[in-house]
């Protein structure tokens, strides 16, 4: 349309729009309003943009206006900046560390199990939501100190995800109107208690601790140099931004398609008590010994991963055979490729046998990219997997879950993953739990 360009069927249904696209060739151009984007649509496209060529990409102006509300975290920052903080964050996230996340991830996951009563009905998104903010709060904050965080973080993360996109996309002229005032009032919360939590913790030995951001602030690199306060208040933010919706939607979608298929969860329910076989928690050593787990969430990630990943040129580059001018703004959706049927045949059905050994290794690596790749890959896709691993096997052996709508839950796209809408499930306790 003139002037609007794609935008109105944008608004109307994005991801019906993104998928119908990928029918018409790897690399196309979308209007939107009268900003031209590329939009890559090909597994090798997506792969040169993400691998091959990535030093010819910074994040874009989305990100930008992201990191001028929130701050330059990893997300939002390029270039060196991005290199060192990725550098200096990355050992938070290796197995030694991660060890002592589980033992977090599993006490909250008992206590999300001990909190249900039997023919409870449960919106199982909104519960995934509050659980995924209030665990990763959890692993991020040590518990005499971050009190304040955890409850305003569990009040207001909600308010800010939920618009952040719509203001990222408005313009800043308009940041001050009435309709932003819960947006701005629970950013500026959440900026001041961020901001408290790493003071006290600053001032408490956090060399000693073991919570997330007691080793922020302790990270070094070789030459001795860390991260200021406000970095790494930036980080922590990105962190809570990156690591709630993304897991809370997973984990709503899994117990969604797990009610459709008992024939999956059987299987699931089977290995989990040969593994854990009683009522202790569920550890980091687990994890890896529940596969048939690890195959329904990469199928439930595929169905409904991240919508919109966006990119810049920073200099002329030939993407897909097509050259795109320097300051040219790129979309990728990894939700349509996960979708594309030439990559998987039946896209749109649930099928974790397609992720069983023989079928996963003859598939190209880079067809399969729910967590991004190259240099900006998820910092947490291990911490990720983990923890939904560990609340699937906490949850499942104690209750059953049983979808109460007939059809599939409709799906929204936000700034991050497809999520559902709602996930209503009435919620029975299972007789040998
Ligand atoms: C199912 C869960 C998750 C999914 C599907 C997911 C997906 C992704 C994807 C696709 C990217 C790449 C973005 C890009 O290329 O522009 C990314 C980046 C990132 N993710 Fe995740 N993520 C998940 C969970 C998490 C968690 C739990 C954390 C932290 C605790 C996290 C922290 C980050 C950070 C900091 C980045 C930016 C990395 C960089 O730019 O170097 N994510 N994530």
């Amino acid at each position: 349309m003139p002037g609007l360009g794609h935008l109105p069927r944008l608004a109307r249904d994005p991801l019906a729009l993104l998928r119908a696209l990928h029918a018409e060739g790897p690399v196309l151009r979308l209007d939107i309003g009268t900003m031209p984007v590329v939009y890559v649509t090909s597994a090798d496209a997506v792969h040169e943009v993400m691998v091959k060529k990535a030093r010819s990409f910074n994040k874009g102006r989305l990100f930008k206006r992201v990191g001028k509300i929130f701050g330059e975290g990893m997300a939002n920052a390029d270039g060196e900046k991005h290199r060192k903080n990725r550098r200096l964050i990355q050992p938070i996230f290796y197995k030694e560390r991660l060890e002592g996340y589980a033992r977090t991830m599993s006490g909250k996951a008992k206590s999300l199990a001990d909190s249900w009563s039997d023919g409870q009905t449960i919106d199982a998104h909104q519960v995934m939501s509050t659980y995924a903010i209030e665990t990763l709060a959890a692993t991020l904050f040590s518990a005499d100190l971050g009190g304040p965080a955890v409850q305003s973080v569990r009040e207001d993360l909600p308010v800010i995800l939920r618009n952040m996109l719509r203001r990222a996309l408005a313009p800043p002229s308009l940041d001050n109107l009435p309709i932003w005032r819960s947006f701005n009032r629970s950013a500026d919360r959440m900026r001041v208690v961020i901001d408290e939590v790493i003071t006290a913790t600053r001032a408490s030995h956090p060399e000693e601790r073991t919570d997330l951001l007691s080793l922020l602030l302790s990270a070094r690199d070789d030459d001795g140099e860390g991260l200021t306060d406000a970095e790494v208040h930036d980080e922590l933010t990105t962190m809570l931004f990156a690591g709630t919706e993304t897991i809370a939607s997973t984990l709503a979608w899994t117990l969604y398609h797990l009610s459709q298929r008992p024939d999956v969860e059987k299987e699931i329910l089977r290995e989990i008590d040969k593994v854990i076989g009683g009522d202790r928690p569920v550890t980091f050593d687990d994890v890896r010994q529940l596969p048939s787990i690890k195959r329904v969430l990469d199928e439930v990630i595929r169905l409904h991963g991240v919508v919109t990943l966006m990119r810049r040129t920073t200099e002329r580059v030939t993407i897909g055979g097509h050259e795109i001018p320097a300051e040219t703004e790129v979309l990728l959706s990894l939700y349509a490729l996960h979708r594309h049927p030439e990559l998987y045949p039946d896209p749109d059905r649930f099928d974790p046998d397609r992720w069983l050994p023989e079928s996963a290794d003859a598939r190209p690596r880079h067809h399969v990219v729910p967590f991004g790749a190259g240099n900006r890959k998820c910092i947490g896709d291990s911490f990720a997997w983990m923890e939904a691993t560990i609340t699937l096997a906490t949850i499942l052996p104690r209750w059953c879950l049983r979808s109460v709508q007939g059809s599939t839950p409709p799906q929204e796209a936000t700034a991050s993953m497809a999520h559902p809408t709602a996930v209503p499930m009435v919620i029975s306790r299972r007789q040998n739990a």
